[in-house]
């Protein structure tokens, strides 16, 4: 039977950091309602194991299929590098895009130089998730990675154009432009708050790759091919799911959507 078109999609995230994802849909997909899951009473993933990553993945997997969705996005770059399996697993019939496969698709497609950097949590980096893809698209693409642990926590303090974080970002990327890349991908839910800072610390010359559009972009497309955009042109509606008491999500949250978020649910397992 085909699915129900007026079905929110299934946005998740450890915690925040997949708000960008949510923006990038707003933006794309003004029409589409969406349930958004973040995990903000177990964040942060990027410094967790595969084990515990998959076994969180597969409930928040469960939760969502059980709201009803018609289609998937895995906001977080370290569940969808680690867990990308146990999704498509769980959700059978119902469409799952991530932000890895859209970066990466994004990153090898607009490379001229075909030398790319990538940073991301310590888990997304030691996966080699986004080079394994990209050398899958494109085996000459040269691919060089970089974990970046701080960016997180000092995109969570607000701390956006900030002299330690300028120095940070000098400090990690010291290495990844040494290798003349022409693109950086930014592998983290976090990093294109980062954009301005990051593209100075880059220079003009190197192209930012945000997951967080493309994804958006490839679930525009996604829905026109499998004919599962929704036909109704009320004002669509987002509802916020979390693990935690919603007051930080709430305040943070708001940078990173770019307005404010309405009803938040707490979910007790
Ligand atoms: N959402 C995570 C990611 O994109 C960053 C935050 C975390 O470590 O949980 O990798």
């Amino acid at each position: 039977m085909p699915a129900d078109r007026s079905l929110p999609i299934g946005v998740f995230d450890s915690g925040v950091g997949g708000l960008t994802v949510v923006r990038g849909l707003m933006e794309r997909l003004p029409l589409e309602n969406i349930v958004y899951f973040g995990d903000t009473a177990r964040v942060p993933y990027g410094i967790k194991s595969v084990a515990t990553i998959g076994q969180f993945t597969g409930q928040i997997t469960d939760f969502l299929m059980a709201r009803g969705v018609k289609m998937l996005i895995v906001a977080c770059n370290t569940m969808a590098a680690v867990a990308g399996d146990v999704v498509r697993k769980q959700a059978g019939e119902v469409p799952v895009l991530d932000v890895i496969e859209a970066g990466a698709q994004a990153a090898v497609a607009g490379s001229r130089g075909r030398a790319i950097g990538v940073i991301g949590t310590p888990t997304t980096i030691n996966s080699n998730a986004y080079a394994r893809r990209m050398h899958a698209l494109d085996p000459g693409v040269r691919v060089y990675s970089q974990a970046c642990p701080l960016f997180v926590p000092l995109v969570e303090e607000g701390w956006l154009d900030h002299p330690v974080t300028r120095m940070t970002a000098l400090e990690y990327l010291k290495p990844v432009l040494a290798e003349q890349v022409d693109s950086l991908v930014l592998g983290c839910t976090h990093y294109p708050l980062l954009k301005p800072l990051l593209m100075d610390v880059a220079g003009r010359e190197v192209r930012l790759v945000d997951s967080a559009t493309t994804v958006a972009e490839q679930a525009a497309q996604t829905l026109a091919r499998l004919n599962l955009a929704n036909p109704g042109e009320q004002h669509a509606t987002v509802q916020y799911c979390v693990t935690d008491i919603p007051l930080r999500f709430q305040t943070i949250g708001e940078r990173f959507l770019g307005r404010s978020l309405g009803q938040i649910e707490r979910v007790v397992w």
